[in-house]
């Protein structure tokens, strides 16, 4: 929905941010009879384009499906049953079903997943306004006050909140403006750089970041995969990774120095250098087959968390409360388990009155979070050449993997983690 007159005023539920968190939760309160209203900085091409990362845990497959978003990731997404680690030139599988209970990944792209939420959020969704930026939220306060206004079904229900955002002209030849709307929740998914947290009290949250001293160089090309899984590689000259997004386009990683510039990586040294850091005694002739590279960038990696992940009507989901570093693809699959659990917490409170699972929101999803961030910063570290590292250190990372590879319970830590922890874990 563009901005027209009728842009909505007052809603049940503001969700700041069209990436899968806002997205997911929009859905999944539209199928619980909430209302709902998505305001995105953005406009439909540039979220629909971004690329971001590309595995599924077996929990976000299940919830996408229960959504009835499943579709097409079942059509054309790539199941997986394992993944492939390269060592000193050596190669060791990892088999998920076996290792973690019959769980599995499937390889489907996070743009693709947006597509196929905001197509259905077009359909027959709550409103869902594109460029809309928000620039601030009043009316907050620590607790969640109950004076206010009746909830959706009548029950007594918290007094409201406003987020302002601009949009842009309404008519043509009339200049952007502002607008408002009013909300008894407000839930902040609009990501790492965004604006929501902002309106929490600075002496109230804690954050916990660690940045890393490389970053990667990632690039799509029109060239079929290395390998039917994928392939993380530990190797002296840095990390590799090599996925895919389908049979004819191979996504491909590079550990690179921090502030690497892309244009200093002309794509035949690209080439060049995946296949030596993916080399392996096992299959000395082998290569990747190259094509045509369509996009290429560098990410930098960080992991960072803020507590709490509730400041009394505002609820902050996914990269706004946390990222991690993308080994292991753990940041899509976080956000998804974060508005399950607000999705539920909502339902409640707007159905029954009741705020147990609100109360426990922020608490529920740390847990979580928390294990998420320990396997990203594990893997993180486990497969990367660290410049201030001696070989010392090259010695415990291969040490480690040789433990991988020849431990059962060590290779179903890995496994168990990969392929997703359950989404609210019990209490300890
Ligand atoms: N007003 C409205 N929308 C905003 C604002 C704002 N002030 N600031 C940011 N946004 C939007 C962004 O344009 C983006 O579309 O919020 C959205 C946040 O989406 P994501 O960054 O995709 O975050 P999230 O939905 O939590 O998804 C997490 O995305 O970054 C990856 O690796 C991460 O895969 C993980 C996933
Ligand atoms: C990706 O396909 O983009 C991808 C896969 C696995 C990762 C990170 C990124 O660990």
């Amino acid at each position: 929905m563009r901005h027209t007159t009728k842009a909505p005023t007052r809603t049940t539920i503001g969700i700041i941010g069209a990436g899968p968190a806002g997205l997911l939760l929009a859905r999944l309160l539209h199928d619980a009879g909430i209302d709902c209203v998505v305001l995105e900085s953005r406009d439909r091409a540039y979220v629909e384009q971004r690329q971001r990362a590309g595995i599924l845990e077996q929990t976000t497959v299940d919830v996408l499906r229960a959504a009835g978003a499943g579709g097409r990731m079942d059509r054309e997404g790539l199941p997986h049953d394992g993944i492939e680690l390269r060592y000193d030139r050596r190669s060791h599988r990892i088999d998920f079903p076996s290792l973690a209970g019959g769980r599995r990944v499937m390889v489907y792209a996070q743009t693709e997943m947006v597509k196929d939420l905001v197509a259905r959020q077009l359909i027959d969704g709550p409103p869902l306004l594109f460029e809309a930026e928000v620039t601030g939220i009043e009316g907050l306060r620590a607790a969640e006050d109950t004076t206010g206004m009746k909830g959706a079904t009548g029950t007594k229900g918290p007094a409201p909140t406003t987020i302002r955002y601009r949009h842009p002209a309404r008519e043509p030849g009339a200049g952007s403006g502002t607008a408002t709307l009013t909300c008894d929740h407000i839930v902040g998914c609009d990501g790492f750089h965004g604006v929501a947290r902002d309106a929490i009290p600075a002496g109230l949250r804690r954050t916990y970041e660690r940045t890393y001293p490389y970053s990667w160089l990632g690039i799509l090309a029109q060239a079929p995969p290395a390998y039917d899984e994928l392939i993380y590689a530990h190797s002296s000259r840095g990390f590799a990774l090599a996925s895919m997004r389908s049979p004819t386009v191979s996504r491909l990683y590079l550990q690179v120095p921090n502030g690497t510039d892309p244009a200093d990586w002309p794509d035949a040294r690209i080439w060049d250098e995946l296949d030596t850091r993916l080399a392996t005694d096992a299959d000395p002739a082998w290569k990747l087959e190259r094509g045509p590279i369509v996009a290429k960038s560098v990410l930098p990696m960080r992991s960072w968390v803020m507590e709490p992940m509730r400041y009394g009507r505002l609820l902050l989901a996914g990269d706004a409360a946390h990222i991690v570093p993308p080994t292991g693809a753990k940041g899509l699959n976080l956000a998804v388990a974060d508005v399950v659990v607000l999705a539920r917490a909502l339902v409640q409170r707007h159905v029954t009155g009741s705020t147990e699972l609100l109360d426990a929101y922020s608490e529920t999803c740390l847990r979580r979070v928390w294990r998420a961030e320990h396997f990203s910063y594990t893997m993180t570290e486990l497969l990367h050449t660290d410049p201030a590292h001696s070989a010392f250190e090259t010695r415990l990372q291969l040490s480690q993997l040789d433990r991988i590879a020849h431990s059962r319970h060590a290779a179903a830590e890995l496994a168990e983690n990969y392929t997703g922890l359950p989404i609210a874990p019990p209490s300890p």
